[in-house]
């Protein structure tokens, strides 16, 4: 079995598509998980763009020890020198320099020419090399640009000590036959590396024709060794292939691909659970792997042909990927040993102030809840994670509506041990709960976002409501989670609240 390297840039190329921005913090928490998952490389973002950017790549780098982490930067010593200085802490790192190969980039978005781009690709590769071992060169839109230059680009790029050429399908363009053709074309023409092997060819494929899963496939059939992608296809426009599909589709038809990955199969599920939670986004249903309809049988002769075997309709199992049956685990009488014990079962560590804060909530669930689940448990624990100073906490809340009075509501918030109650009328009760608080904490942003979904099931289900806050050009995302919607969405109001208050 020939391995194949799995880097995953959800905190770089991920994070730049609408909606889906994360401060440091909930980087951090998503390194953690996609060194679980047991990803070869996380790309946790391009330092230069922002401060705050900066700020993340060097958190990451702190906290993973296991993973190589890599920053991006473009063909420029600034970029380049900015990058490495945010890696300095990390154990394993990677500097990812690029830049576009096309002639159309060329002209029309850097306006230099070719021989040009050979040269800044020389410069800034051997600078990458004398500041980190691990350099990988990118030619953007190297599918649209004309073979040959592409080629002398990449080979620059080894000549000058690039350890590992990447070749992005920046705008989900080539066909799977076509990317046969070309890394067939690259791996017999590419230079050898200063050590004399042969170096390895990446791809980065996005889906904007909704291929980026088959080239990808078609590329490391054809000897590509190397997949770069994120969690849930997130990314610009149509987003970047999806790595759970690649994962399971080499893992599924390990046969016929004869290619092996070094990815924890039952850390998935978890992974893109938590990539929906931290950006707020829904996974669709008929996702892929991980939708909620992935493993649902409706039709009565499916569901018959299942129960008989589920290899009739399964090609995969839910266990597998990390799906586990939703059986009761603890009651309100297990204590924090036990519970301890559970998170660390469904494969999470926790540092002790974050079990603190998770097995306070599981005490407050299992005060309310007859049954707690798995599932709850790992939504506790996945809103424990992020551990921002409660600059207001709730205290009590009333909201009362119906078709014949307007909304209303009172919210008492605490703040330095103080109560502060406001009143406030509202298009439904939701919306005076958050004047309310608006009246209360005085700091002004607009509501652009607020999604509820239940994570649990049955009766007394937790629900989770995400709302997305924006101040001037910055966005934060809120979480909150209970087995009531009013307070769960105050709740979630409430944590962006404070993360902006914070920042
Ligand atoms: O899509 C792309 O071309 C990229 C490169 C910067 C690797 O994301
Ligand atoms: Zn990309």
């Amino acid at each position: 079995m020939r391995r194949i390297r799995i880097f995953d840039t959800t905190l770089r190329d991920g994070e730049q598509a609408p909606g889906c921005t994360m401060n440091p913090r909930e980087k951090v928490e998503l390194a953690r998980q996609l060194e679980r998952l047991g990803v070869d490389v996380i790309e946790a973002g391009f330092p230069v763009s922002s401060p705050d950017d900066f700020e993340a790549v060097q958190a990451v780098a702190k906290t993973i020890t296991r993973s190589t982490v890599a920053a991006l930067c473009r063909a420029v010593p600034g970029d380049i020198e900015t990058a490495a200085k945010a890696l300095e802490p990390a154990k394993r790192s990677r500097l990812h320099v690029f830049i576009a190969t096309s002639d159309l980039h060329l002209k029309e978005k850097l306006n230099i020419t070719r021989e040009k781009a050979l040269e800044m690709i020389a410069q800034s590769v051997a600078l990458a090399r004398s500041l980190c071992d691990d350099v990988e060169f990118s030619a953007e839109d190297a599918t649209r640009s004309d073979r040959e230059f592409l080629l002398a680009a990449l080979n620059t790029a080894i000549d000058a000590g690039a350890g590992i050429v990447n070749v992005p399908d920046t705008v989900g363009y080539i066909t799977p036959e076509e990317m046969t053709q070309l890394i067939t074309y690259l791996k017999d023409n590419l230079h050898k590396g200063k050590d004399g092997e042969e170096v390895p060819i990446s791809v980065h494929c996005h889906n904007d024709l909704g291929m980026a899963v088959a080239n990808s496939l078609a590329a490391v059939r054809a000897g590509a060794s190397q997949v770069e992608g994120t969690i849930n296809g997130i990314g610009e426009r149509a987003g970047n292939v999806s790595l759970e599909e690649i994962i399971m589709a080499l893992d599924t038809r390990g046969q016929f691909f004869g290619l092996e990955t070094g990815i924890n199969l039952r850390q998935i599920y978890r992974t893109c659970r938590l990539v929906s939670t931290v950006i707020g986004q829904k996974i669709p249903p008929n996702k892929p792997v991980v939708g909620r309809n992935a493993f649902n049988h409706e039709a009565g002769i499916h569901q018959h042909g299942v129960l008989k075997n589920p290899l009739t309709y399964e090609i995969m199992s839910p266990q597998a990927i990390g799906i586990y049956d939703n059986d009761l685990v603890l009651g309100k009488h297990s204590g924090k040993h036990a519970f301890a014990q559970r998170v660390e079962e469904l494969g999470y560590t926790l540092p002790e102030s974050v079990l603190e804060k998770a097995f306070a909530r599981f005490l407050a669930l299992a005060d309310r809840k007859k049954r707690v689940t798995n599932k709850d448990i790992e939504a506790i624990v996945g809103a424990a994670g992020y551990t921002i100073p409660e600059t207001y906490r709730l205290h009590s809340f009333v909201v009362n509506s119906g078709t014949v009075i307007s909304a209303t509501a009172v919210v008492k918030l605490i703040r330095d041990g103080e109560e502060i109650e406001h009143v406030a009328r509202g298009d439904g009760p939701i919306d005076a709960a958050f004047k309310a608080i608006d009246r209360i904490v005085k700091v002004g942003f607009q509501l652009v976002n607020y999604s509820i979904h239940s994570v649990t099931e049955g009766e007394d289900a937790q629900g989770e409501v995400v709302v997305k806050l924006r101040q001037g050009e910055r966005t934060v995302t809120g979480r909150g989670l209970s087995t009531d919607i009013f307070e769960a969405s105050l709740k979630a109001y409430l944590n962006a609240v404070n993360k902006i208050i914070a920042q």
